[in-house]
């Protein structure tokens, strides 16, 4: 079944989790969508465990409208997020519907994401006007790592409340919460009707969401407290490419079944 703004809703209102990781590519975007996963967001993250960045202001609206267009070919049922970049929707209201219309228009997202509270509240505002599902952020927003001194976890009970009624009201159909402590999510969660998406921040959220990279251990870099691994892939390929590598110095590959006679 196809993930929807309203399905989410649903699944709020009966208490059903909702799931969601990011992806950034085909391959791995269909084996998420046959899994059955309801949410694909393909975050900006891509900056840090695709592009080897040390954060994720770099990344560009072209970069990630390719990525967006890998994953959202993939997808049968899951809803795809494309994550608007740092910079795409922060200046002119005009500028910031424009280039999420693009992530509906050119690469085949349903939605699309963005950082803050209250002070991006016009542009949520406006998108939702122009008929586009906007996923709100608030907590920890990687986009703000240098205004916030570093990727923090984020305290500020009455800030976050507010920033998150905020997004609600101003048209937001979801809203991630990002590195708040798990009592504070829970109030969050409680008081919102639309469905919260919790990444490092508790059991209490409708649903949780994962960096795919890190969750699969695909990259060997460091990985925050929240971060529960599933998979070791990198150990996997590191075993793969050293016995390849071996077989070929010793003329073991390739043996005789991989030949053409
Ligand atoms: O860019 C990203 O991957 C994100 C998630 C971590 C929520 O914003």
């Amino acid at each position: 079944m196809q993930t929807t703004t309203s399905s989410l809703m649903k699944m709020k209102q009966e208490g059903r989790k909702i799931t969601a990781l990011t992806a950034y590519d085909y391959a791995f975007a269909c084996m998420l969508d046959q899994e059955g996963i309801e949410i694909i967001l393909v975050g900006d993250s891509l900056g840090m465990v695709v592009q080897g960045k040390k954060n994720t202001l770099a990344v560009t609206m072209d970069e990630i409208l390719y990525h967006t267009s890998m994953v959202a070919r993939a997808c049968q049922s899951a809803m795809v997020v494309g994550d608007m970049p740092f910079m795409s929707y922060q200046g002119s209201l005009d500028r910031a519907v424009e280039n999420a219309g693009r992530f509906l228009k050119e690469a085949g997202a349903s939605a699309v994401k963005l950082e803050g509270g209250a002070d991006v509240c016009p542009a949520i505002n406006a998108m939702a006007r122009a008929g586009i599902p906007v996923q709100a952020h608030i907590g920890l927003t990687p986009q703000s790592v240098h205004q916030m001194g570093g990727f923090k976890v984020q305290r500020d009970e009455e800030r976050l409340l507010k920033d998150a009624k905020d997004v609600e009201n101003a048209g937001a159909f979801s809203v991630v919460l990002e590195g708040i402590p798990s009592p504070i999510a829970e109030k969050i969660t409680k008081t919102l009707k639309i469905p919260t998406i919790g990444i490092g921040a508790g059991p209490a959220c409708d649903g949780q969401i994962l960096v795919l990279h890190d969750m699969l251990g695909i990259n060997d870099r460091f990985l925050p407290k929240f971060v529960k691994k599933y998979a070791d892939l990198a150990g996997e390929a590191r075993k793969g490419l050293a016995s390849y590598i071996e077989e070929v110095k010793q003329g073991k590959f390739p043996s005789d079944e991989y030949e053409y006679k």
